[in-house]
Protein backbone atom coordinates (compact mmCIF):
# COMPACT_ATOMS: atom_id res chain seq x y z
CA UNK A 1 0.00 0.00 0.00
CA UNK A 2 1.54 3.45 -0.35
CA UNK A 3 0.52 4.78 2.26
CA UNK A 4 -1.60 3.24 5.86
CA UNK A 5 -3.38 5.85 7.21
CA UNK A 6 -5.55 4.29 9.43
CA UNK A 7 -8.20 5.16 12.44
CA UNK A 8 -9.66 2.99 15.19
CA UNK A 9 -12.63 4.03 16.56
CA UNK A 10 -15.20 2.40 19.05
CA UNK A 11 -16.29 2.55 22.36
CA UNK A 12 -13.81 2.84 25.47
CA UNK A 13 -12.44 -0.12 26.63
CA UNK A 14 -13.21 -2.16 22.93
CA UNK A 15 -9.64 -2.85 22.39
CA UNK A 16 -7.97 -0.18 20.43
CA UNK A 17 -5.36 0.40 22.58
CA UNK A 18 -4.43 -3.45 22.98
CA UNK A 19 -4.25 -3.55 18.61
CA UNK A 20 -2.96 -0.43 18.42
CA UNK A 21 -0.09 -1.68 20.39
CA UNK A 22 0.46 -4.41 18.25
CA UNK A 23 -0.26 -2.90 14.68
CA UNK A 24 2.20 0.10 15.34
CA UNK A 25 4.56 -3.08 15.86
CA UNK A 26 3.82 -4.93 12.66
CA UNK A 27 3.52 -1.79 10.30
CA UNK A 28 6.64 0.19 12.19
CA UNK A 29 4.04 3.47 11.69
CA UNK A 30 3.64 6.08 14.09
CA UNK A 31 1.13 5.10 16.63
CA UNK A 32 -1.26 8.56 18.08
CA UNK A 33 -3.77 7.88 20.94
CA UNK A 34 -4.94 10.75 22.18
CA UNK A 35 -6.06 9.73 25.64
CA UNK A 36 -2.26 8.61 26.04
CA UNK A 37 -0.78 11.91 24.92
CA UNK A 38 -3.30 13.58 27.01
CA UNK A 39 -2.41 11.74 30.18
CA UNK A 40 1.36 12.73 29.69
CA UNK A 41 0.43 16.35 28.78
CA UNK A 42 -1.46 15.91 32.67
CA UNK A 43 1.69 14.48 34.06
CA UNK A 44 4.20 16.86 33.10
CA UNK A 45 2.12 19.59 34.21
CA UNK A 46 2.04 20.88 30.58
CA UNK A 47 -0.87 23.49 29.92
CA UNK A 48 -2.76 20.95 27.94
CA UNK A 49 -2.51 18.47 30.62
CA UNK A 50 -4.05 21.22 33.05
CA UNK A 51 -6.67 21.83 30.15
CA UNK A 52 -7.69 18.36 29.83
CA UNK A 53 -7.77 17.29 33.01
CA UNK A 54 -10.79 18.28 34.45
CA UNK A 55 -12.98 17.12 31.07
CA UNK A 56 -11.05 13.70 31.77
CA UNK A 57 -11.61 13.26 34.65
CA UNK A 58 -15.02 13.47 34.44
CA UNK A 59 -15.30 11.27 31.51
CA UNK A 60 -16.17 13.85 28.97
CA UNK A 61 -14.24 14.72 25.73
CA UNK A 62 -12.09 17.63 25.55
CA UNK A 63 -12.76 20.53 23.55
CA UNK A 64 -12.56 19.98 19.76
CA UNK A 65 -10.01 23.08 19.38
CA UNK A 66 -7.78 21.63 22.15
CA UNK A 67 -7.47 18.21 20.62
CA UNK A 68 -7.76 18.81 16.86
CA UNK A 69 -4.10 21.39 17.06
CA UNK A 70 -2.63 18.28 18.54
CA UNK A 71 -3.30 15.72 15.87
CA UNK A 72 -2.53 18.29 12.98
CA UNK A 73 0.72 18.93 14.25
CA UNK A 74 1.47 14.68 14.45
CA UNK A 75 -0.17 13.91 10.98
CA UNK A 76 2.18 16.55 9.23
CA UNK A 77 5.35 16.20 10.91
CA UNK A 78 7.84 14.12 8.97
CA UNK A 79 8.11 10.28 10.55
CA UNK A 80 4.40 10.45 9.41
CA UNK A 81 5.16 10.28 5.81
CA UNK A 82 3.80 6.64 5.25
CA UNK A 83 1.41 6.55 7.54
CA UNK A 84 0.13 6.83 11.17
CA UNK A 85 -2.18 4.84 13.13
CA UNK A 86 -4.75 7.18 15.42
CA UNK A 87 -6.02 5.92 17.91
CA UNK A 88 -9.15 8.18 19.61
CA UNK A 89 -9.15 10.62 17.00
CA UNK A 90 -11.59 11.60 15.91
CA UNK A 91 -13.92 11.15 18.37
CA UNK A 92 -16.49 13.74 16.84
CA UNK A 93 -18.12 15.02 13.65
CA UNK A 94 -16.09 18.34 14.09
CA UNK A 95 -12.84 16.43 13.99
CA UNK A 96 -13.75 14.25 11.39
CA UNK A 97 -14.37 17.22 9.28
CA UNK A 98 -10.85 18.88 10.85
CA UNK A 99 -8.72 15.80 9.97
CA UNK A 100 -10.54 15.36 6.14
CA UNK A 101 -9.28 19.17 5.69
CA UNK A 102 -5.61 18.69 6.80
CA UNK A 103 -5.51 15.62 4.75
CA UNK A 104 -7.20 17.07 1.49
CA UNK A 105 -5.02 19.70 2.17
CA UNK A 106 -1.52 17.20 2.55
CA UNK A 107 -3.26 15.67 -0.71
CA UNK A 108 -3.47 12.55 0.97
CA UNK A 109 -6.61 10.23 2.60
CA UNK A 110 -7.53 7.78 5.11
CA UNK A 111 -7.55 4.65 4.31
CA UNK A 112 -9.44 2.91 6.47
CA UNK A 113 -11.13 3.04 9.59
CA UNK A 114 -11.59 0.13 11.77
CA UNK A 115 -14.82 0.07 14.16
CA UNK A 116 -14.32 -2.40 17.33
CA UNK A 117 -17.97 -4.21 17.98
CA UNK A 118 -18.75 -3.99 21.30
CA UNK A 119 -21.48 -3.98 23.77
CA UNK A 120 -21.89 -1.37 26.90
CA UNK A 121 -21.59 -4.67 29.51
CA UNK A 122 -18.87 -6.26 27.54
CA UNK A 123 -16.84 -2.08 27.97
CA UNK A 124 -17.80 -1.66 31.32
CA UNK A 125 -16.02 -5.75 32.71
CA UNK A 126 -13.20 -4.77 30.96
CA UNK A 127 -12.13 -1.12 32.19
CA UNK A 128 -13.42 -2.46 35.58
CA UNK A 129 -10.53 -5.64 35.05
CA UNK A 130 -7.95 -3.12 32.90
CA UNK A 131 -4.39 -2.25 35.01
CA UNK A 132 -2.60 -0.08 33.01
CA UNK A 133 1.12 0.71 33.03
CA UNK A 134 1.90 3.85 34.55
CA UNK A 135 4.91 4.61 32.42
CA UNK A 136 4.07 3.70 28.92
CA UNK A 137 0.81 2.98 28.82
CA UNK A 138 0.73 -1.20 28.17
CA UNK A 139 -2.45 -2.76 28.74
CA UNK A 140 -3.20 -5.83 31.10
CA UNK A 141 -6.30 -7.33 32.35
CA UNK A 142 -6.94 -9.02 35.57
CA UNK A 143 -8.71 -11.65 34.03
CA UNK A 144 -8.64 -12.01 30.32
CA UNK A 145 -4.72 -10.59 30.00
CA UNK A 146 -2.96 -11.38 33.63
CA UNK A 147 0.36 -9.38 34.11
CA UNK A 148 3.13 -12.64 34.52
CA UNK A 149 3.66 -10.65 38.29
CA UNK A 150 0.43 -8.95 39.70
CA UNK A 151 0.82 -5.26 39.26
CA UNK A 152 4.00 -4.94 37.16
CA UNK A 153 4.03 -4.20 33.87
CA UNK A 154 5.69 -7.67 31.41
CA UNK A 155 6.93 -4.93 29.27
CA UNK A 156 8.85 -2.34 30.76
CA UNK A 157 8.66 -3.43 34.65
CA UNK A 158 7.00 -0.47 35.22
CA UNK A 159 4.01 -0.39 38.16
CA UNK A 160 0.37 -1.04 37.22
CA UNK A 161 -1.93 1.24 38.38
CA UNK A 162 -6.18 1.54 37.70
CA UNK A 163 -6.66 4.53 35.50
CA UNK A 164 -8.25 7.37 37.23
CA UNK A 165 -11.27 7.18 34.78
CA UNK A 166 -11.94 3.75 35.31
CA UNK A 167 -14.08 4.28 37.66
CA UNK A 168 -17.77 3.28 37.21
CA UNK A 169 -19.74 6.65 37.51
CA UNK A 170 -16.97 8.01 34.69
CA UNK A 171 -16.97 4.90 32.92
CA UNK A 172 -20.86 5.61 32.21
CA UNK A 173 -20.69 8.77 31.32
CA UNK A 174 -17.84 8.33 29.03
CA UNK A 175 -19.92 5.39 26.95
CA UNK A 176 -22.79 7.91 27.22
CA UNK A 177 -20.44 10.38 25.26
CA UNK A 178 -19.65 7.52 23.05
CA UNK A 179 -22.82 7.09 21.89
CA UNK A 180 -23.71 10.63 21.69
CA UNK A 181 -21.01 12.16 20.09
CA UNK A 182 -18.49 9.53 18.75
CA UNK A 183 -21.16 7.33 17.48
CA UNK A 184 -21.93 9.32 14.70
CA UNK A 185 -18.62 8.80 13.28
CA UNK A 186 -19.98 5.32 12.26
CA UNK A 187 -22.90 6.76 9.26
CA UNK A 188 -19.98 9.61 8.55
CA UNK A 189 -17.11 7.32 7.59
CA UNK A 190 -19.81 4.01 6.31
CA UNK A 191 -20.74 7.01 3.51
CA UNK A 192 -17.23 7.37 2.64
CA UNK A 193 -17.22 4.30 2.15
CA UNK A 194 -14.12 3.48 5.12
CA UNK A 195 -15.54 1.58 7.73
CA UNK A 196 -14.55 -1.81 8.30
CA UNK A 197 -16.17 -3.53 11.70
CA UNK A 198 -14.12 -5.97 13.33
CA UNK A 199 -15.79 -8.20 16.20
CA UNK A 200 -14.11 -6.59 19.06
CA UNK A 201 -15.71 -9.40 21.34
CA UNK A 202 -13.24 -12.28 19.92
CA UNK A 203 -9.92 -12.98 21.64
CA UNK A 204 -7.16 -10.32 21.39
CA UNK A 205 -4.94 -12.28 18.87
CA UNK A 206 -8.12 -12.96 16.86
CA UNK A 207 -9.61 -9.38 16.72
CA UNK A 208 -5.50 -8.64 15.43
CA UNK A 209 -5.86 -11.80 12.98
CA UNK A 210 -8.75 -9.79 11.28
CA UNK A 211 -7.35 -6.71 11.41
CA UNK A 212 -4.23 -7.59 9.28
CA UNK A 213 -6.74 -9.32 7.19
CA UNK A 214 -8.42 -6.79 5.93
CA UNK A 215 -5.70 -4.56 5.29
CA UNK A 216 -4.43 -7.30 3.45
CA UNK A 217 -7.38 -7.28 1.45
CA UNK A 218 -7.20 -3.23 0.89
CA UNK A 219 -3.48 -3.95 -0.43
CA UNK A 220 -4.53 -6.24 -3.28
CA UNK A 221 -7.63 -4.48 -4.37
CA UNK A 222 -5.39 -1.38 -4.13
CA UNK A 223 -3.14 -3.55 -6.57
CA UNK A 224 -5.51 -4.27 -8.71
P1 LIG B 1 -8.78 7.22 25.84
O1 LIG B 1 -7.57 6.87 26.61
O2 LIG B 1 -8.69 7.24 24.35
O3 LIG B 1 -9.95 6.29 26.34
P2 LIG B 1 -11.08 5.45 25.55
O4 LIG B 1 -11.41 5.72 24.16
O5 LIG B 1 -12.19 5.57 26.50
O6 LIG B 1 -10.39 4.13 25.31
P3 LIG B 1 -9.75 3.23 26.35
O7 LIG B 1 -8.27 3.54 26.43
O8 LIG B 1 -10.50 3.29 27.66
O9 LIG B 1 -10.04 1.79 25.77
P4 LIG B 1 -9.45 0.99 24.55
O10 LIG B 1 -10.45 0.88 23.47
O11 LIG B 1 -8.08 1.49 24.18
O12 LIG B 1 -9.37 -0.45 25.22
P5 LIG B 1 -8.11 -1.27 25.76
O13 LIG B 1 -7.31 -1.80 24.62
O14 LIG B 1 -7.39 -0.51 26.83
O15 LIG B 1 -9.32 8.66 26.27
C1 LIG B 1 -9.38 9.05 27.64
C2 LIG B 1 -9.97 10.44 27.74
O16 LIG B 1 -9.16 11.40 27.04
C3 LIG B 1 -11.37 10.64 27.15
O17 LIG B 1 -12.39 10.24 28.05
C4 LIG B 1 -11.37 12.16 26.88
O18 LIG B 1 -11.58 12.89 28.05
C5 LIG B 1 -9.96 12.40 26.41
N1 LIG B 1 -9.81 12.29 24.93
C6 LIG B 1 -9.04 11.39 24.26
N2 LIG B 1 -9.14 11.58 22.94
C7 LIG B 1 -9.99 12.61 22.75
C8 LIG B 1 -10.51 13.27 21.60
N3 LIG B 1 -10.16 12.91 20.35
N4 LIG B 1 -11.37 14.30 21.78
C9 LIG B 1 -11.71 14.70 23.02
N5 LIG B 1 -11.29 14.11 24.16
C10 LIG B 1 -10.42 13.08 24.03
O19 LIG B 1 -8.87 -2.53 26.42
C11 LIG B 1 -9.64 -2.37 27.59
C12 LIG B 1 -9.43 -3.60 28.52
O20 LIG B 1 -9.96 -4.77 27.87
C13 LIG B 1 -7.95 -3.91 28.80
O21 LIG B 1 -7.83 -4.32 30.14
C14 LIG B 1 -7.60 -5.04 27.81
O22 LIG B 1 -6.61 -5.91 28.37
C15 LIG B 1 -8.94 -5.75 27.66
N6 LIG B 1 -9.13 -6.26 26.30
C16 LIG B 1 -8.78 -5.67 25.13
N7 LIG B 1 -9.16 -6.41 24.07
C17 LIG B 1 -9.80 -7.49 24.61
C18 LIG B 1 -10.47 -8.63 24.02
N8 LIG B 1 -10.51 -8.78 22.68
N9 LIG B 1 -11.03 -9.53 24.85
C19 LIG B 1 -10.98 -9.37 26.22
N10 LIG B 1 -10.37 -8.32 26.82
C20 LIG B 1 -9.80 -7.39 26.02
Amino acid sequence: MSELNLILLGPPGSGKGTQGERLQDDFRLPYYATGDILRAAVRDGTELGETAKEFMDRGDLVPDEVIIGVIGERVEAPDAADGFILDGFPRTVGQAEALGAEMDELGRGVTAVVLFDVDDDEVVRRLGGRRTCVKNGHIFHVEFDPPKHEGVCDICGSRLIVRDDDKPDVIRNRLDQYHEKTKPLVSYYSDQGLLKRVDGKLEPEEVGNRIRALLATLKMEEEL
